[in-house]
């Protein structure tokens, strides 16, 4: 089997079955942090996805290597680099999803909030500038701490008079992605089977996984193996960090998340069916103005969010313990986007 062929067909199982490429109407994506850690194998991973027509890679360093390297695979979408700010509104222009990975990572005994400071006033800015030149686009939030970064960006649209909120959306896939892993791992099911449900949000104990809600049932799990399964997943971040040594945080772990969100946006774009994944939208699941839950995306953004279903009480607990922070860290978003 030659790469190629086995590329081919991971791209295809992405739309194929309910679209051939060519039938796929146009789509352009454009990320913004394209040049970064996640922003290149990102950028790899959505130009291997059929739907994309268009690419458009931003970045403020080291763009031009990026997209003329990733413009060379043999795939549909026309990939485009675009260097510096001056150059950002054609960069966005036309986009239909909008993913933005710019911003600083961790490194070792910072929390996702220590990332405040920097990340807010770079999220602010790119999207002042969605609002402007592509303002229909959906948003997809991978920089940190998401928790507060969807909410400002929210501000900013609002103050744009551009915000819907059908069409933002905190990527929390990778804390699904984890959480199907380690589940797997420990009820040695298979991983390719199963399906956790993680809501909250996006750092520490707001990152709250049901794994009594977790498909393949395992009845093998203990109390205790829970406990460790959840701990895990919200550690899981810092897992990475740790192991980086300094050298930043997941990468290719969030990029395949960040593809994966980005292809459901897309098929829900199109029309496909029953697209359901987990994401930080505005809620009114809890009394927070956002939270992470099963959400159906469709072809204006967020169709329908669904509620949490049954919880244990192990669940309930976490679910309680998570919203004074998760609380915290959606108003501090707001008070920033306000007073900036
Ligand atoms: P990185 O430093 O490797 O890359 C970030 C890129 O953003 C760099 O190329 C930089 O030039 C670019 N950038 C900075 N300011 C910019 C601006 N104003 N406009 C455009 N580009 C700009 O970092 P990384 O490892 O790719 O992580 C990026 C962000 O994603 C971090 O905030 C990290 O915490 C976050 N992250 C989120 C998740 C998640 O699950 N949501 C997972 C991993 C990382
Ligand atoms: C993650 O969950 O890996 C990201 O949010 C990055 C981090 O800082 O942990």
């Amino acid at each position: 089997r030659s790469v190629e062929s086995a590329l081919r067909r991971g791209g295809a199982s992405y739309g194929r079955r309910l679209f051939s490429s060519d039938a796929a109407p146009e789509r352009k994506v454009a990320i913004l942090g394209a040049a970064g850690g996640i922003g290149q194998p990102l950028a790899l991973l959505m130009k291997l996805n059929p739907l994309v027509s268009s690419l458009s890679l931003y970045d403020i360093a080291g763009t031009p290597g990026v997209a003329a390297d990733v413009s060379h695979i043999n795939t549909r979408a026309q990939v485009a680099g675009y260097a510096c700010e001056d150059q950002l509104g054609t960069a966005l222009e036309g986009s239909d999803v909008v993913i933005i990975p710019a911003g600083v990572p961790r490194k070792p005994g910072m929390t996702r909030d220590d990332l405040f400071k920097i990340n807010a006033g770079i999220v602010k800015s790119l999207c002042t500038a969605i609002a402007k030149y592509c303002p229909n686009a959906v948003v997809n939030m991978i920089s940190n701490p998401v928790n507060s970064t969807v909410p400002i960006a929210s501000e900013v649209f609002k103050k744009a008079g551009t915000y819907d909120e059908k069409k933002l959306f905190g990527v929390t896939t990778l804390d699904v992605v984890r959480a199907k892993t380690f589940y797997a791992g420990k009820a040695k099911v298979p991983v390719a089977d199963v399906n956790v449900p993680v809501v909250g949000g996006h750092a520490g104990i707001t990152i709250l996984p049901l794994f009594s809600q977790a498909t393949p049932v395992s009845n093998d799990l203990s109390h205790e193996d829970i406990k460790a399964l959840t701990k895990r997943t919200q550690d899981g971040g810092t897992e990475v960090v740790e192991a980086k040594a300094g050298k930043g945080s997941a990468t290719l772990s969030m990029a395949y998340a960040g593809a994966i969100f980005a292809d459901a946006c897309l098929k829900g774009l199109n029309g496909a069916p029953d697209i359901v994944e987990c994401s930080f939208v505005q809620s009114s699941v809890t009394e927070l103005p956002f939270f992470a839950s099963k959400v159906k995306l469709g072809k204006n953004g967020v169709e329908e969010v669904f509620g949490l279903g049954s919880l244990s009480d192990y669940e309930k607990e976490g679910l309680e313990n998570l919203k004074p922070e998760l609380k915290a860290s959606i108003e501090k978003g707001i008070k920033f986007a306000q007073e900036n």
